[in-house]
């Protein structure tokens, strides 16, 4: 009448097995999965391009990449997963405390030329997708190089000033009187594409000037010109089709036929050409919504 008590032992051993093994191969596709979506999310973000040293050939990640500031030299970090060099022993918490608050594990802050005040809208969803998705790559035994500051801007301490005054730490917000593409677009310009890092003109202390966002500026990085991207119709993209800016966002062409250099190419290598049409589409719903400023940022071309 009773099974023997070795027998219902085997099949709860069994069944068991089946469970667990059930378990971790969902567990294993939820992992394929965050890596997928953070692949996307990666290259929407344009983390690439600062954290490789392209001109020096360096590994993918792996830092040393100079960026040139009013302020002195900075060289971006190794952000690979190795345990000693790179980042191998973040959590995830970690990983949001430095995109969204700018702060280290060791509780130190970190310089904007990191773009965190930007960073800090991407959602912690994303952030995890991110930070899954770094992790699958290959780690890098590479030191981090520190910067070349001048005096007194390279004193960390200060920088918890300077967010006092300039930084707003949160995740973006959607606005529920805005349609579902032009807040996916407002996310992926304000948040993960940072294009205002470049194309918003900043004050003395290197704070973005919000009121004249993507008006352009002379003193981009690396000293270069960057563009009027409002829709104003005579020194912004207003008189542009969608045509003409999916073509810039695809291939780098300009409607004159002539192709982007500098700064430029590199998002449209990294970024724009590696999204979906859909999101290149919001990103265009988007710029077409933003206050037209009447800004010429004269050619050096
Ligand atoms: C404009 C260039 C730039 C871009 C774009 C950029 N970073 Fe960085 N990042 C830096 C610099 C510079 C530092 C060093 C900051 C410091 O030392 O205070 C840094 C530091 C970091 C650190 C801290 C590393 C450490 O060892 O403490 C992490 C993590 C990081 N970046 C991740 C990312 C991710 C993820 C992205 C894309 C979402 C990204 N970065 C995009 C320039 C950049
Ligand atoms: C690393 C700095 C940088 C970032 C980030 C950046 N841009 Fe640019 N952008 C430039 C530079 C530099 C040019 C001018 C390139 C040239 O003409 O050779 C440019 C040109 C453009 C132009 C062409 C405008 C014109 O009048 O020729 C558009 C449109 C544009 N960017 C949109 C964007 C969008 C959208 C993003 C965010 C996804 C973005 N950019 C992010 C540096 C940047």
């Amino acid at each position: 009448m009773t099974q023997a008590p070795g027998a219902s032992r085997l099949v709860a051993f069994c069944v068991f097995f089946v469970f667990a093994g059930f378990a971790l191969t969902q567990a294993a596709r939820a992992d394929d999965a965050a890596v997928k979506r953070g692949e996307y999310l990666f290259a929407a973000a344009g983390c690439a391009g600062c954290h490789t040293d392209v001109d020096g050939k360096g590994p993918p990640l792996a830092g040393g990449r100079k960026l040139k500031t009013p302020f002195g030299t900075f060289y971006s970090a190794n952000i690979t997963r190795d345990p000693e060099h790179g980042i191998g022993d973040w959590t995830d918490a970690d990983f949001i405390r430095a995109l969204r608050e700018g702060i280290a594990p060791d509780g130190s802050h970190y310089f904007p030329a990191f773009p965190y005040p930007t960073f800090t809208k991407i959602r912690d969803a994303d952030l995890k997708d991110i930070r899954a998705y770094i992790f699958s790559l290959p780690p890098v035994a590479k030191r981090n190089q520190s910067h070349d500051i001048d005096p007194p801007f390279g004193w960390r301490p200060l920088i918890a000033g300077w967010k006092l005054l300039f930084f707003a730490p949160g995740p973006f917000a959607a606005n529920p009187d805005r349609d579902e593409t032009w807040n996916r677009g407002a996310y992926l310009v304000e948040a993960l594409g940072h294009c205002g890092e470049c194309h918003t003109p900043r004050n003395a202390l290197g704070a973005l000037k919000c009121d004249e966002a993507f008006s352009g500026t002379l003193d981009g990085p690396e000293g270069g010109r960057i563009p009027n991207i409002t829709p104003d119709a005579d020194t912004g993209i207003g008189r542009w089709s969608d045509g003409d800016i999916k073509s810039l966002f695809t291939m780098g062409m300009l409607p004159d036929g002539d192709f982007v250099g500098s700064g430029m190419a590199e998002v449209v290598e990294n970024t724009t050409s590696k999204l979906t049409d859909a999101d290149r589409d919001a990103i265009i719903v988007y710029l077409r919504s933003l206050p037209p400023l009447s800004k010429r940022i004269e050619s050096a071309k």
